[in-house]
């Protein structure tokens, strides 16, 4: 597994859980080191449990020598980034340098198997890049599509796995039958098709889910102007057994390592092939625009000015059961206050150290949700831990210094808030 990241140190784990011999490799040594140590570099809820049962079982090592890793591997999966260029197109050069590793240390034949998201054409690309290597190198396509935060359930019980693998190649066919088989016992979960569309359905798949929330999100500012509440709104439509209930949640808009990524990236790989995907752009830029809402809606409290103003936020990651804060909405909202003179106070139950590595001392970290509202002239609530699903709302009033409410993620009620003398605001909801 190269890669040992959110997707790789996962599916390294995993597969060293159902018996495999894994060496989950990363150029990163001291995130090796970490682990060779028994400490998990990431909060993943059920990981440490699996990783520490497969290392005791010598099923699992780390190592930074890729290379040597690799060597006498039957499947090397890819698990490293591909973060996104200005252009919005993937970056593939760490896809690239694992590929020309395998292509130089193979020691039999193998199957690189990309389970990073990678644009079209990568498995061809990797192809070519390992064209001349001493052993015979199979390319197959396995897109990953866990869910951070419940990264072993989707693992182990996923909905289906997605490979692409070319028409009868199966020797690689063999392998990635046999590495899933245990998740497959009782049914059969793999949708097997070629390479290109493998690439393409992940891409499709986030791009869709993201599409229902900016959707929503653009229903949620209508809900404002007339007075309708995008709560009933979203039982009344998701309901509906052809639309569903999911991802149609208004909010602070998307972040995370992958939804605004995975988007933009599609957009343009249909621009390199002469298709405007029209849709997708829009769902980035409602998106966009959506991240600014916090902030926006926040000083309108404030006459537009938000100087020696204290503000508490909880919740920095991008979402609760994780402590990764790449592309959160709570960044975006934290940024604006800081750059436009206001203090920042902030709670996270597990992203307190990744807040920590962005911020350095420009915001108060606190380590207790309630410290987050002290003296506070509002508190935005952006990640909907469970934790602050029901807060003591009779003291964080007493704590705060005006009892302003600004609710992300429209888990508490307006109704009961502002019986109890709170400002409420929400997103979509009734007197947002
Ligand atoms: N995070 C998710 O929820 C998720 C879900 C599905 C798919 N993906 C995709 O999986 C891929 C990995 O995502 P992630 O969140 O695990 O990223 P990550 O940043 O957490 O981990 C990537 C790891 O790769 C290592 N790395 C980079 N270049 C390397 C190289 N040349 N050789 C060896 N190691 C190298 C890095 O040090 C890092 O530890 C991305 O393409 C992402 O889009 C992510």
């Amino acid at each position: 597994m190269v890669g040992t990241g959110y997707v790789g140190l996962v599916s390294g784990a995993c597969f060293a859980e159902t018996g495999n011999d894994v060496v989950c490799a990363d150029i990163d040594a001291g995130k090796v080191e970490r682990l060779n140590r028994g400490e998990i570099p990431i909060f993943e809820p059920g990981l440490e449990e699996v990783v520490h049962r497969n290392v005791q079982g010598g099923r699992l090592r780390f190592s930074s020598d890729v290379g040597s890793s690799i060597a006498s591997a039957q499947a090397v999966f890819v698990a490293v980034g591909t973060p996104p260029r200005r252009d919005g197109a993937a970056d593939l050069s760490a896809v690239d340098s694992v590929a020309e590793t395998v292509a130089a240390h193979a020691q039999r034949e193998t199957v690189i198997v990309l389970k990073s998201t990678v644009p079209v054409g990568t498995n061809a690309r990797v192809g070519r890049i390992v064209a001349d290597a001493n052993h015979s190198i199979h390319v197959v396509s396995n897109p990953e599509f866990l869910k951070e935060g419940d990264a072993v359930n989707d693992f182990l019980r996923p909905d289906r796995i997605v490979i692409g693998c070319a028409d009868g190649d199966d020797f690689a066919r063999d392998i990635m039958a046999r590495l899933y088989h245990p998740v497959c016992l009782d049914h059969d979960r793999i949708v097997w098709m070629d390479p290109a569309s493998a690439e393409l359905t992940k891409y499709v798949a986030n791009t869709m889910l993201a599409m229902r929330i900016s959707f929503m999100n653009e229903v949620a500012a209508l809900c404002e102007k007339v007075g309708a509440d995008v709560h009933h709104v979203r039982h009344g439509v998701g309901s509906d057994q052809r639309v569903g209930p999911k991802f149609l949640y208004a909010g602070p808009g998307y972040g995370g390592s992958c939804f605004p990524k995975d988007v933009k990236a599609l957009v343009h790989t249909g621009r390199e092939h002469g298709v405007e995907l029209e849709l997708a752009s829009t769902t980035d830029r409602v998106n966009e625009r959506q991240k600014g809402t916090l902030a926006r809606k926040l000083k309108k409290y404030f006459d537009g000015d938000l100087r020696g103003k204290r503000i508490g936020v909880w919740g920095i990651a991008f979402k609760p059961r994780t402590d990764d804060v790449r592309e959160s909405a709570s960044l975006t909202l934290v940024d604006v206050l800081l750059s436009e003179g206001a203090t920042v106070l902030a709670h996270d139950p597990e992203a307190l150290d990744t807040a920590r590595q962005h911020y350095g001392d420009r915001i108060e970290l606190v380590d207790e949700a309630y410290k987050a509202a002290d003296n506070v002239d509002a508190l935005v609530l952006v990640t909907e831990w469970r934790e602050y699903q029901n807060p003591d709302f009779e003291r964080l009033k007493s704590l705060m210094r005006r009892p302003l409410v600004l609710d992300g993620r429209n888990i508490w009620s307006s109704y009961g808030l502002r019986r109890q003398g709170f400002t409420y605001d929400g997103i979509g909801v009734h007197g947002s």
